[in-house]
């Protein structure tokens, strides 16, 4: 007990907020799974959406967000729902291509507005994420590029990026990784999670070869540099026949 109790609450909520199911081995490869190395100069909207509290990861981070517009960044609803009555224990770290690195620009967030139709359900062990969407406001307005959102169009490919773990062991992984990954139909995740998977409010892509992981939710899927998703959810990661599940912008 080292923690006076509202220190502990406010640091179990952000970790709950992760999701405690975060911290355990899935699949047999996890994370911006066979990514690469990438340099948050390549990323500079990308904000590491975590908190003071959660103790766990460099620079208290559970999730990824991309800057909208000088004080918004844009995340998934399961990142911060927890917390959206107490939106002062939220942090945003710009500029970081290793969490642990310093000189990233931390920012803390003044509000949380949460999709009203997010909700949760489940599909075998995992939460599924519906209206996985959330907007943080900033304490103050950030002299950076701003990220702008997009539909994939017929695009065959999107770019991940986050710092979430890379495989099974490598779960405590804090450098940040980009991968290039299959957008897939709607039949692809229809045919893997049934009516779990909601084709009016995400998106499917990834494969065995590469896929986002644990710590990745909130993070953007890009198609020609423009936000179409963000990290959401999906059975284990990289699991052949469970493509990722991203929030539909
Ligand atoms: N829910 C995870 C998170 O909170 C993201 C899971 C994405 N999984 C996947 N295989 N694409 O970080």
């Amino acid at each position: 007990m080292a923690l006076s109790s509202p220190l502990r609450r406010a640091a179990l909520t952000a970790a709950a907020a992760a999701s405690v199911s975060a911290l355990l081995p899935v699949a047999s490869a996890s994370a911006v799974v066979h990514g690469r190395e990438a340099s948050a100069a390549r990323y500079p909207w990308l904000g590491a959406v975590g908190s003071p509290f959660f103790f766990l990861r460099p620079a208290g981070q559970f999730c990824g967000g991309a800057l909208t517009a000088p004080d918004k960044v844009l995340t998934a609803a399961h990142c911060v729902g927890a917390v959206r009555g107490l939106p002062g224990v939220l942090r945003v770290t710009f500029g970081l291509s290793d969490l642990r690195g310093k000189g990233g620009e931390a920012v803390d967030v003044k509000s949380v507005w949460v999709d009203p139709r997010y909700h949760e359900t489940k599909f075998k062990s995992e939460d599924v994420e519906h209206h996985d969407v959330a907007v943080l406001t900033l304490k103050r307005r950030v002299n950076r590029p701003t990220a702008a959102t997009g539909r994939p169009g017929d695009a065959r490919a999107g770019e991940v990026v986050g710092w979430g773990t890379t495989s099974e062991s490598d779960l405590f992984n804090t450098r940040l990784h980009a991968a290039t990954v299959p957008l897939r139909g709607n039949a692809a995740c229809a045919s893997a999670y049934g009516t779990s998977f909601d084709a009016s409010d995400m998106l499917c892509a990834g494969s065995p070869k590469a896929d986002t992981c644990q710590f990745d939710s909130g993070g953007p899927l890009l198609v020609n540099g423009r936000v179409v998703g963000l990290t959401s959810w999906a059975y284990g990661c990289a699991r052949p026949g469970y493509p990722g599940v991203y929030s539909r912008l």
